[in-house]
């Protein structure tokens, strides 16, 4: 398995566009909408390749906060996490925590900290992925209950 940053080429776009059809097909996280090329334009790509072919993608994008909160100043350099994504036969296999782990490595030098939110339905899985195997923080949860 490679893990690489790639450019936003015709191909890339259409092997992402592919995938985010098969994430939303896969109804698994909350509102989730597969991509257009204007949603994938201003992000650093991160690709997962088996064989010469893209089984799991990251992207993002860099920001600088504008005000303080409680847990960063303003001023700070953010990566925002936009997408994580891994092919369902090919989860369980490290593949996720390798593309995090490449992408953390490559935008560490110009930013002080990772940021994303998640509407992931298996929320526990997906918890105990980023604060347990992947060193992320908790910050906030939006929670609701359908009460008619
Ligand atoms: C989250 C995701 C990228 C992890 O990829 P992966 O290659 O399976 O990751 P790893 O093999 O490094 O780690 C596996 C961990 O991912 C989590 N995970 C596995 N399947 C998951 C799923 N369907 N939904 C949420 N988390 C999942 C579990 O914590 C798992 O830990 P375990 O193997 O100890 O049970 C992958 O499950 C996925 O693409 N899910 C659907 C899209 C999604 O929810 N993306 C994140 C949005 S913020």
């Amino acid at each position: 398995m490679v893990v690489k940053e790639t450019e936003l080429t015709e191909e890339v776009a259409g092997q992402l566009i592919t995938l985010s059809e098969e994430w939303e097909k896969e109804n698994c996280c909350h509102g989730y909408y597969k991509n257009t090329l204007d949603d994938l334009k201003g992000n650093r790509i991160f690709l997962a390749l088996e064989g010469g072919v893209v089984v799991g993608y990251l992207f993002g994008h860099k920001e600088v906060t504008d005000r303080i909160t409680s847990i960063y100043d303003a001023g700070t350099s953010c990566f925002e996490i936009e997408e994580l994504y891994v092919k369902p036969e090919y989860r369980s296999r490290g593949i996720g925590r390798r593309l995090f782990q490449y992408m953390e490595t490559v935008v560490s030098p110009g930013v002080d900290m990772l940021m994303l939110g998640t509407a992931a339905k298996n929320y526990r899985a997906i918890l105990h992925f980023y604060l347990d195997e992947l060193g992320m923080e908790f910050w906030s949860a939006r929670l609701f209950k359908k009460i008619r």
